[in-house]
């Protein structure tokens, strides 16, 4: 099949999808606190993409080769769960880092984006330290993006940061191509060699999610056959972002009103459009 190019017909739908999924985002957010269990955040997303956005939730009975149909609208991955943890009766508790990915289906397209959400503000110094790297680290991926360059160059902007900090790269896991599909090629890995794998074109969509853990890279599955756990049980975090390559550059796609701000702390010659919801 190999990468689709989208066409400007595509690009305007999936701006749509993706603007929805970031706003499932913004909506959620009020309720992700103490005593909150993931079932009824994902309970209370399902409701506002079906009832109030007439999407569909792509996780729910998702079921690539060999993986059992995902039971689930969200993913909800806590503390050392690296990423598909499925939603359940555990309550968050005060302290807790949570990752919630959602992905929506709106006419036809998927938009796909995570955020990390330190519970009742009041994570150790390690959890905000982790989420705040790894998000530093999606935004050195996107900063990268533009027709030319390599997905090697996000891959090792995203390894380099990560591993200066003194954490590690989940390496089975990756971005990917998205539209129509949920997962359609290329595979974005999330470390890599500056110049190297696929070149970037114009009108390519793909996520980069960076899982970075606090400790080392080994990945288990638990038994539910979807949720992935750190092996040393260390924290995990994750941010995701659907991309548009442009003529000159990319967009972020993934947007709105409710988006964290970019970074500060990453210095950017260029200019990366955001749309803006004021
Ligand atoms: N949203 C995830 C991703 O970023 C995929 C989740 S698959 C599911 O690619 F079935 F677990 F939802
Ligand atoms: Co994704
Ligand atoms: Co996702």
């Amino acid at each position: 099949m190999g990468i689709i190019i989208k066409t400007p017909d595509e690009i305007a739908r999936m701006r749509i999808a993706c603007r929805l999924a970031s706003e499932v985002l913004d909506y959620i957010t009020p309720f992700v606190k103490p005593g909150v269990t993931t079932e009824e955040l994902d309970r209370l997303c399902h409701e506002y993409m079906v009832e109030e956005q007439g999407c569909v939730p792509a996780p729910l009975h998702y079921a690539p080769p060999g993986y059992t149909p995902y039971p689930k609208s969200i993913c909800t991955s806590i503390n050392h769960q690296v990423c598909h943890g499925i939603p359940g009766p555990k309550a968050l508790k005060r302290g807790d880092i949570v990752n919630l990915d959602i992905t929506v289906i709106k006419d036809g397209f998927h938009g796909d984006t995570s955020r990390m959400f330190i519970v009742g503000d009041e994570g150790s110094i390690l959890a905000k330290r982790l989420c705040q790297i790894t998000y530093e680290c999606l935004w050195l991926g996107i900063e990268k993006v533009k027709p030319g360059a390599q997905l090697g160059d996000i891959g090792h902007a995203i390894q380099q940061y990560a591993e200066n900090a003194g954490f590690s790269v989940v390496q089975e896991f990756c971005g990917h191509g998205i539209g129509r599909k949920f997962h359609e090629e290329p595979q974005v890995v999330h470390f890599g060699i500056p110049g190297t794998g696929v070149r970037l074109r114009e009108g390519m969509i793909f996520t980069i999610e960076p899982m970075i853990n606090a400790g080392k890279a080994a990945i288990s599955p638990l038994p539910d056959g979807w949720t992935i756990v750190t092996k040393d049980r260390s924290l995990s975090a994750q941010w995701e972002h659907t991309l548009l390559v442009t003529a000159d550059g990319v967009e972020v796609l993934t947007v709105s009103a409710g988006s964290p701000a970019r970074p500060a702390s990453i210095a950017t010659a260029k200019e990366i459009i955001v749309p803006t919801f004021a």
